[in-house]
Formats: C-alpha cells, structure tokens, sequence
C-alpha cells in the first residue's frame, strides 16, 4: 500500500495542487486544491466524491454515514455507472449499474491546466470481471475547477458492436428537496420506474413531493437544478447523452436503503444522471468511439 502510493505520488502528484493519500483500511483517494476549488476523487469506482468550487457550499452530496468499503459504491459523490445502467440485461446476477463503480481504476494522466483548473484521467483495462469485453476499455478525465466536467471515454477496440448503458450518477446537495425544481426537462417522455413501470410527459418543472425515479429521453438539453433555499443553480451541460435520470427516494425508501443517515436523508438530496440509459443505450461499432460529456457550473440566485 505504502509502495503503492509513493509511486501515485511520485507520478502524479501535482505541487500544492493534487496528493494521493490513504484513508480506513487503505482505499486511496486523491485531494485537489488549486485555485478554484477544493475536490476529492477515490481511484475506486473512480468515484468524485466531493466538489466545491471557492466560496460556494459543497456541491456534490455525500451521505453523512458513506462507507469507504472496497468493492462496494459510496453512497454520495458521482459513482460512474458502466457499461450498463440499473439491472445487466440478461443477466441477473451482475450488479445493479455495472461493475465499474466497485473496482480500481489506474491513474493515467493528471495535469494543470492554463485556467487553474485540474485535471486527472483514470482508466480500467483488463478489468472486466468477467462481464465484458476486455477489449472495450473506458477511460475518465475529470477536470475541476470554477466548472466541473466529466468526460467517459468508451473504445471499441473488439471485432464486435457493443451495447453500452451508462450514467454519471451524480447526488447533487440541495436545501431541502421539496423546495427545489429542475429546468429543462418540460415535453419530454419519461419511464417512470416507481412502482410498475409507466411512460409519461412531463410538464412543467419536475418537482419532488414523493419518490421520484424516472429515466427522461431528452434532446441532450441543458438542464438546471433550482435552489430557492441555497439560492443557487447548478446548470447541467452535456455532450452525447439524450437522457436524464431524476432520482430520490423519498421517506420510505430512505429507511429501506439504510445509508442516507437518518430517515430525513433524502430531503438533502438529489440525483440528476447524465446518462445513456434505457432507448438511449449506445451501439458501439467496432473502431468506434463514444465519449459522454457532462459540465456542472454553479450560479448565485436571487
Ligand atoms: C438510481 C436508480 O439511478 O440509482 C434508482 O434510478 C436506484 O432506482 C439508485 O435506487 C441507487 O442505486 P444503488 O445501486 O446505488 O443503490
């Protein structure tokens, strides 16, 4: 572990900007601090867990009782759900939005950049539990700075197309859920997956006053999370994905799952996925590349 992370350390510490350390039982996280933010990301899952731009609250939620376990997701952050989101579709024995968010991810590249900002990209090759193609690799540049983006990377290397689902399943921290809206999303059709699965349109607004998840097929539109209590707006730009999942899981849910920290949890929290998820699903030829984009960027609202 010590050997492990001097050598991260050796090469790719950033000055006064990124340092690798080791957390609990050795899970190994990388701390950003340049000049507009403050960050950090664990190599498992290549999981964001925090973001929090100078002057403003912390943007990304985390559960006040997240557990850094190996092999299991952190509840909170940004899990990077691949190369399937929600149940494998044939197979039900492959975990719930596949496998690359409980597994290691080596650090490829970190950088900083012109702007201020960071940037570190991970990848996962040969890793594939068995589950996929070792020959379709996936490699993450995160970039933080006054903006956060997210970039997927997906290479068909095989001879075969490939069916790729994925999510950046982002817990944005909100005031208090019931008073919060999302922009963007008014004319579009959704499945609606509480209870038996339903399609609906949305009209208006989507706002929370039960448990919401539902997968939205949308133009790639930018979309923003309205605060009136925080007084903020996070805005929710994106490259390549034509679909959106809403998610909290409101009281009942909340006490099922367990790890929101108390049974008021979820009124802390939202999920907005940019994703490639249910009739948005890629097919990846062979050659062929698919890079899901996503920037968050946060403003003062009156
Ligand atoms: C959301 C799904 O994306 O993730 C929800 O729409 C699910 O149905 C949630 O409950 C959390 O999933 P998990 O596997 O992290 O508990």
């Amino acid at each position: 572990m010590n050997s492990q992370l001097s050598q991260l350390n050796q090469m790719f510490a950033l000055d006064d900007t990124l340092i690798f350390r080791a957390i609990g039982d050795g899970y190994i996280v990388a701390d950003i601090q340049n000049t507009h933010c403050r960050a950090s990301l664990a190599l498992q899952g290549a999981h964001l867990m925090s973001w929090q731009p100078n002057g403003e609250e912390p943007v990304l939620w985390m559960s006040p009782v997240a557990k850094l376990q190996h092999g299991k997701s952190i509840r909170g952050g940004i899990p990077v759900c691949w190369p399937w989101f929600g149940a494998h579709a044939t197979n039900p024995d492959f975990p719930a939005h596949g496998f690359a968010r409980t597994v290691m991810w080596g650090v490829k590249a970190s950088s900083n950049l012109a702007d201020g900002s960071t940037a570190i990209t991970l990848g996962i090759d040969g890793i594939n539990q068995g589950q996929w193609s070792d020959q379709v690799p996936v490699e993450i540049t995160i970039t933080m700075g006054k903006t956060l983006e997210l970039e997927l990377v997906t290479t068909n290397s095989s001879k075969q197309a490939v069916v790729l689902g994925q999510a950046l399943h982002s817990y944005f921290q909100v005031s208090d859920v019931r008073e919060v809206s999302v922009h963007g999303l008014d004319g579009c059709d959704y499945l609606d997956t509480v209870g038996e699965h339903q399609h609906r349109t949305q009209h208006g607004d989507v706002t929370f006053d039960r448990e919401v998840d539902r997968i939205y097929l949308d133009q790639g539109q930018e979309l923003q999370i309205v605060d009136p209590g925080m007084q903020r707006l996070i805005s929710i730009e994106r490259k390549n994905s034509h679909s959106t999942i809403v998610w909290n899981p409101w009281i009942d849910k909340c006490k099922r799952m367990g790890d929101f920290g108390s049974d008021a949890g979820y009124l802390d929290m939202l999920c907005v996925e940019t994703a490639n998820a249910y009739r948005d699903v890629v097919q990846l030829q062979p050659e062929e590349v698919h890079r899901l984009w996503v920037k968050y960027s946060v403003e003062r609202s009156l």
